[in-house]
């Protein structure tokens, strides 16, 4: 992440689970500033796409606070619902913010579409792009995915948004079960993290 150049960032965020999971990444000599300490309303997602909106999200904070800015725009993708929620996870949860609603969504689309789906596999992924913003108008953005299945119930109380129902590939648990710092060492955030 450009880590030695960049002396100071504003995490462009008002999501408390993302704010602390991308400044847990950063390096610990940088300053970090966030919405904790601006309260900047944040932008209205019009893209229809993953990069579209990160894009949006860095700029808008860039040009509000004058400072290098980082986005991100994630979201989990279902196979069988055609890959909703996708761009639009978090307007699954209502204008309220409840992930319980959200995931009974989830598992009310999935049982639409078949019924035995309980005997299935039904993979899934978390997306995330990371847009860093330069006030200067310069920008880079970077893609992070990590494939996993939808577990047959709600479990765990660590992470957010759709932690307790995301299992990753290879693994037993949920990102809500799991250990934080072991979700942070694998997710998409990461992998995206990893290429800037
Ligand atoms: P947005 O990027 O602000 O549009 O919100 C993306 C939504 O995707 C979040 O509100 C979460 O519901 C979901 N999401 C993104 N990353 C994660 C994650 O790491 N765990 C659980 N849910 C996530």
């Amino acid at each position: 992440m450009h880590k030695k150049k960049i002396k100071e960032i504003f995490i462009g965020s008002n999501n408390k689970g993302k704010l602390k999971e991308i400044a847990d990444l950063l390096p610990k000599s940088l300053k970090i500033y966030s919405n904790l300490d601006y309260k900047i309303q944040s932008p209205i997602e019009t893209g229809n796409t993953f990069q579209k909106n990160s894009l949006l999200k860095a700029k808008y904070f860039s040009k509000k606070t004058n400072k290098i800015c980082l986005s991100d725009d994630s979201g989990i993708e279902i196979d069988i619902l055609g890959k909703a929620p996708g761009v639009y996870s978090a307007d699954w949860s209502g204008k309220k913010r409840n992930f319980n609603l959200a995931i009974r969504k989830v598992y009310k689309e999935i049982f639409k579409k078949d019924k035995n789906w309980k005997k299935k596999k039904i993979t899934a992924r978390f997306i995330c792009v990371l847009t860093i913003f330069w006030p200067n108008g310069k920008f880079i953005s970077k893609t992070g995915k990590i494939e996993g299945r939808i577990s047959k119930s709600s479990k765990g109380k660590n992470g957010f948004g759709y932690d307790p129902i995301f299992i990753p590939k290879r693994k037993r648990l949920t990102f809500g079960e799991m250990d934080p710092e072991i979700k942070y060492g694998i997710d998409h955030r990461f992998e995206a993290f990893k290429k800037n």
